[in-house]
């Protein structure tokens, strides 16, 4: 019973104090780097790019996860982006691990205690909307938590008023004044022709989308696809961080049965590395308006 396994909050307290007790500074944003943000790359991600960095791989701290995939990097990098305190995980869990989406969202509690009230959470995704492009970038407006409605999600289970409340609210769960500046970033930059606003929903892989699949989807209002990201913002959430969320839109989602173009995770990775340099500046950028709050 996974429910029964749920890690306390004195034991996350275990692994905040693990971790500050060796960092000398108190990130107030937490990131998670995913494969749009080269969470799995050996060089080159975000992560890479923090001054000062304390890292620490998942497998040495107290309580979390054991990684599961064999190559990837799995580590949680404590630093300094554009002078800004910051701590990064480069890599998250995902269910199709193997993980309950309880353990795969844990390390957000961990940011939480170690003191972090803005979390970016960002991921790789399909694009459903047939006016998205392949290396566009979509700010989450909300979500569709599909797996909520099987009945799973990282809150089940007893609650601990700690964290929070039993019965969060999520109309508001992605900020909407941090999108808006986002927005007003994105317009500096010169990239607004690449970036929209959407809705995001998680399935829970590995395997990519039916086609039949993808239409319902469409049908829904979901504007891309992926396989993470909802359970850790649930969690976020819950324990009253604010939330900022972009997807690194991979691919272009086939909706028909005439398209034989194949989905592949090289692809994701692939696009990944060729918006770095535009993603690093963007999140630079997110990150010292966020610290000016
Ligand atoms: Cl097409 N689907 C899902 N579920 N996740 C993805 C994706 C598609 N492309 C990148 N990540």
């Amino acid at each position: 019973n996974e429910e029964e396994n749920k890690i306390s909050y004195e034991s996350l307290q275990e692994t905040s104090k693990y971790l500050t007790d060796r960092v000398k500074f108190t990130p107030k944003i937490g990131i998670i780097c995913g494969s749009g943000m080269g969470g799995y790359w050996k060089a080159g991600s975000l992560a890479d790019a923090l001054e000062d960095k304390i890292e620490f791989p998942y497998e040495d701290i107290p309580h979390f996860p054991r990684s599961t995939v064999e190559g990837h990097v799995g580590k949680l990098v404590f630093g300094h982006l554009s002078g800004v305190p910051i701590v990064c995980m480069q890599g998250r869990f995902h269910y199709y691990e193997g993980y309950p989406l309880w353990k795969c969202a844990m390390p957000v509690r961990v940011m939480k205690l170690i003191g972090v009230d803005y979390l970016i959470a960002t991921n790789a995704a399909g694009g459903l909307n047939p006016t998205y492009n392949i290396g566009d970038i979509m700010l989450v407006k909300d979500h569709i938590n599909l797996m909520g409605f099987a009945g799973n999600n990282p809150l089940q289970g007893p609650n601990d008023d700690r964290f929070g409340i039993r019965f969060p609210p999520m109309n508001q769960a992605y900020d909407r004044q941090l999108m808006k500046d986002a927005l007003q970033v994105a317009k500096d930059m010169g990239i607004s022709d690449i970036v929209h606003e959407g809705v995001y929903t998680c399935l829970g892989g590995p395997n990519f989308e039916t086609v039949a699949e993808l239409k319902m989807l469409k049908m829904l209002g979901v504007d891309a696809v992926g396989m993470s990201t909802v359970h850790e913002v649930i969690t976020a959430r819950h324990c009253q961080m604010t939330v900022f969320t972009f997807s690194l839109i991979t691919n272009c989602c086939v909706t028909d049965y005439d398209t034989y173009e194949l989905p592949n995770h090289e692809e994701v990775m692939d696009v990944g590395k060729m918006r770095q340099g535009i993603l690093k500046d963007f999140v630079k950028t997110v990150v010292l308006n966020i610290s000016k709050k």
